[in-house]
């Protein structure tokens, strides 16, 4: 009871309130609070003096006074010198009664995010399978689980012992950010200045960066037809135009475009794996500077080549700082530590900082980001990495020999001595393959697919059919398709490869 006038009184759901907070004070406090708000207790109303109050709901008189003090220093009751209390607050009867969101307004970007969203993964994409081609993982079992334990109890203490100092820059840790600079150095053949390489959360991050920096919607972003979905949907995230540019068997062909931002995968075309000439290179790199343009190079998997001395990146031979070199330690590293790294030219680097600083103004995974600044710098990354081109190489050389030997006609396989899947465009009619993909699904077999000439952020489909735009399909669609081995045994690979032949003489009857 809170309003005492005369004989009327107004009961509150004290009782209620105190089973949900628990603490008498924030209980009455909310339960007057509510009880005004929504009208039950109207303007001008007097409440119950504190006395009477504290007696009704067996209270002391020291919590009511806090309630009325609180209420009152909110403004949603007001104190008349030997009247009493009064609400203050005018309740406002709303036009229809309250409905809950169901959808939210949002702004164009918004829009375009949640679309993409929609558009991005084939049905079932995450759910289990027993050949899961259609996305790879670093195999956990043969990571140095121990090695990387002390370093991040290293990174533990240091941590203890530095306080909040680690954890401000949001550029990344700088002794990662040092221990990559070596890296590169050493195997890639460029020198980067720690000062100008950022950390992310994954490659996807500096991408998505980069597009937002970068373009203007309506503004065209170039790359490649097929290639990395990933890109596609940044570039339509910030509203820019999408211009394919068209691969062959030697990688993205040099257009003169007219754009400002092309996304390219020199060292090996994602997803068809071809390997980009010095002659194309430098015709990229001229492009660049004619049209003062910027080339992101997405080096996503350059660690694993099987055989020979990888390739320089495009950032080697990059004299007018006109490139941005990302790459990532998701192929390398367990897919859950979420590292990548962005080398950015002079000009670039202050905003792109800013960028990330908008979104992340401290690091995250700084724990992460140390204890693998101490993995590289102890040479523990480098030998996890030798031992992995191993393992990863026999994997390689298996599938690479059972698909075409199994698989000569329904797929037209692309040769490679390097990466970590292995790539092929289907050779039938899209309805031929629509048939096959769902077979093999039934049978627990997956794989990634793009598809080129379908225009825009086409699905990362597993095992091929996925919830795709049929207005968006032309005829000349070409089906590639792509097999990650790295996560499962020599055994698995086998079974899997042969249900896939299996699945073919199926679809052959
Ligand atoms: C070509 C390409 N670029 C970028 C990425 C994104 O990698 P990250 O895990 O570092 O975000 C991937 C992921 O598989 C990829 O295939």
């Amino acid at each position: 009871m809170v309003h005492c006038e005369g004989d009327v009184t107004v009961q509150i759901a004290f009782a209620s309130y105190l089973q949900k907070y628990r603490i008498k004070t924030d209980a009455l406090y909310l339960a007057i609070k509510d009880a005004i708000i929504n009208g039950t207790l109207p303007l001008h109303t007097k409440l119950a003096s504190t006395r009477l109050l504290a007696e009704q709901y067996g209270l002391s008189r020291g919590i009511v006074t806090q309630v009325y003090d609180m209420l009152l220093a909110e403004g949603y009751v007001t104190a008349r010198s030997g009247q009493g209390t009064f609400v203050a607050y005018r309740y406002e009867q709303p036009a229809e009664p309250p409905r809950p969101m169901h959808k939210a307004a949002l702004s164009k970007w918004g829009e375009r995010v949640r679309q993409l969203r929609k558009n991005q993964l084939g049905d079932g994409y995450h759910d289990h399978c027993l050949y899961p081609f259609h996305w790879g993982h670093t195999d956990m079992s043969e990571f140095p689980v121990k090695e990387w334990n002390r370093c991040m109890h290293a990174s533990l203490r240091q941590m203890q012992e530095d306080g909040d100092v680690s954890l401000r820059d949001p550029q990344g840790d700088p002794a990662l950010r040092e221990a990559i600079a070596a890296y590169l150095l050493r195997n890639r053949g460029f020198a980067a200045a720690p000062s100008q390489i950022v950390i992310v959360n994954g490659s996807t991050q500096a991408i998505t960066l980069l597009a937002q920096l970068l373009v203007e919607p309506g503004m065209a972003a170039v790359s490649e037809e097929i290639g990395y979905a990933g890109v596609k949907q940044a570039v339509a995230a910030a509203g820019a135009r999408w211009l394919p540019a068209e691969i062959d068997g030697s990688g993205i062909i040099p257009g003169s475009w007219e754009a400002r931002l092309l996304f390219v995968t020199p060292t090996r075309q994602f997803p068809t794996g071809a390997v980009l000439n010095l002659e194309r290179r430098q015709q990229l790199l001229q492009w660049a500077q004619e049209r003062e343009a910027i080339i992101v190079e997405d080096e996503y998997d350059s660690e694993f080549r099987h055989k020979g001395k990888p390739l320089e990146p495009l950032k080697a031979l990059d004299r007018r700082d006109r490139v941005v070199y990302i790459g990532s330690f998701s192929k390398a590293m367990p897919s859950y530590m979420r590292i990548g790294y962005a080398v950015l030219p002079k000009a670039l680097a202050e905003p792109f900082c800013a960028a990330k600083e908008l979104y992340e103004p401290r690091a995250t995974g700084a724990v992460e980001q140390k204890a693998l600044a101490e993995f590289m710098k102890s040479g523990a990354y480098d030998r996890h990495l030798r031992r992995m081109k191993r393992i990863y190489g026999s994997r390689f050389e298996l599938l690479r020999r059972l698909l075409p030997a199994e698989l000569p006609d329904l797929f037209e396989w692309v040769e490679s001595d390097t990466g970590l899947h292995i790539f092929g465009w289907w050779r039938d009619s899209e309805e031929r393959y629509e048939r096959y993909a769902a077979i093999c699904r039934a049978e627990g077999v997956r794989w990634a697919v793009a598809r080129h000439g379908k225009g825009g952020t086409e699905g990362l489909v597993a095992g091929g059919a996925g919830n795709e735009d049929q207005a968006n399909r032309q005829a000349a669609v070409r089906i590639g398709c792509y097999f990650h081995f790295i996560h499962m045994s020599l055994k698995r690979l086998e079974q899997g490869v042969a249900v896939m032949k299996a699945a073919s003489e199926t679809l052959n009857k």
